[in-house]
């Protein structure tokens, strides 16, 4: 199809302007929400970040290792902003023309772009109130800017500038489908097959050129659904595992509260990714590269039953208790590295430096070293 209909959003233009201001996370806020399409969304202005966090009413001073899992949480919600700004400028809310994505997307709830945008904002939510909660107790907050290298997508709507993480050629692990409809926990030495094989392909468009034919943009479409899940189920696992190093109770409070926002984004991204593989859309093959996506429904597998959205229950603790329905795994060991390898291997960090390998891997291993402790 051609697209030289399609309109540019805002978010297309690529230079900062005088009156822009970064936050400390170094996110263009202007352009950031006018290329999400809520201009004037009531967040605090990045100047006034730290005045802000000097005057907070939190209580009391915090340890070094609850500011480990806190630059930690800090670093993987920066990330999280900025492949979800990738979604979002591309598949979220925009005025005007609707792109092929977002109809694609929107197929798959008519809700999607909606969900989208706002998943987009409360990252950039969790990642602005920890950094800003651990300038408030004196500690450095987390400033990922001199990693953001990697390319933009080049098809239209998309920003032209640096990224912290790559959407366009993934390798996206679909068993988390199948580890909630099983009643094995990881934990507990359960092993998951995927659900689907999405095995570097694109969850964005990279160019209009992937904008068609209508099952091309589907099949990158229904990727983006899958991927959207894996994040939020990673998150979910993260934010659970990291709860029980917290020591401080606010710190608690503030982890356990997080990681309730990403459990229910992970909620809506399975009922999502379901939605692409059942009629009406699914089976449906992609002629680019012959990715198909079958109707899961139609195998009478129940662990790849589509409204089994729900935590199925399963082994918790141990195989001798009752089956309970809960997030999993939830074992802290090892967490925090765990998660930058899982998703260095999907390869959404293909590009970045030695040195933002580095960074982020320091992170992890101080929250990793971790005890519980007062
Ligand atoms: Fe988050
Ligand atoms: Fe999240």
């Amino acid at each position: 199809m051609t697209t030289e209909n399609l309109v540019p959003t805002a978010s297309s233009e690529t230079t900062e302007s005088p009156s822009e201001s970064r936050n400390t996370n170094g996110v263009r806020r202007r352009s950031f929400l006018k290329g999400i399409g809520i201009a004037g969304a009531a967040l605090t202005g990045g100047s006034l970040l730290a005045a802000a966090s000097e005057t907070a009413q939190t209580s009391g001073e915090i340890t070094s290792s609850d500011v480990a899992i806190l630059r930690f949480l800090a670093a993987a919600e920066l990330l999280e902003t900025d492949l979800w700004q990738q979604y979002a400028e591309l598949g979220g809310v925009i005025s005007g023309k609707q792109n092929p994505y977002q109809k694609a997307l929107q197929k798959l709830d008519g809700d999607g772009s909606q969900y989208i945008t706002s998943n987009t904002l409360d990252e950039l939510s969790h990642a602005e109130f920890l950094n800003a909660y651990l300038l408030s107790k004196g500690a450095e907050p987390v400033d990922l800017d001199a990693f953001r290298t990697l390319p933009s997508s080049q098809a239209a709507g998309a920003q032209n500038i640096g990224r912290l993480t790559s959407l366009m050629n993934l390798t996206v692990d679909t068993s988390w489908y199948t580890r909630y409809r099983s009643t094995d926990n990881p934990d507990l030495g359960g092993t998951f097959p995927q659900a689907i094989d999405l095995v570097n392909v694109p969850a964005i468009p990279r160019t209009n050129d992937d904008f068609g034919p209508a099952d091309h943009i589907q099949a990158i479409a229904n990727t983006a659904a899958f991927h959207f899940a894996m994040i939020e189920q990673g998150g979910s696992t993260l934010y659970s595992a990291m709860a029980q190093k917290a020591s401080n109770v606010e710190v608690l409070r503030i982890v356990v509260s997080i990681g309730g926002d990403e459990v229910a984004h992970f909620l809506e991204w399975v009922d999502f990714a379901g939605n692409g593989v059942q009629g009406p859309i699914a089976p449906f093959t992609d002629p680019t590269n012959g990715l198909t996506f079958p109707d899961f429904n139609a195998t009478g597998n129940p662990e790849l039953q589509t409204n089994l959205i729900f935590p199925v229950p399963c082994e918790f603790i141990s195989s001798n208790l009752p089956r309970c329905a809960v997030i999993r795994p939830t074992n802290p060991k090892g967490i925090a590295m765990g998660v930058v390898n899982f998703l260095t291997g999907t390869g959404l960090f293909a590009g970045q430096s030695p040195a933002f390998f580095k960074a982020l891997t320091t992170l992890a291993k101080h929250a990793d070293a971790v005890k519980r402790g007062f």
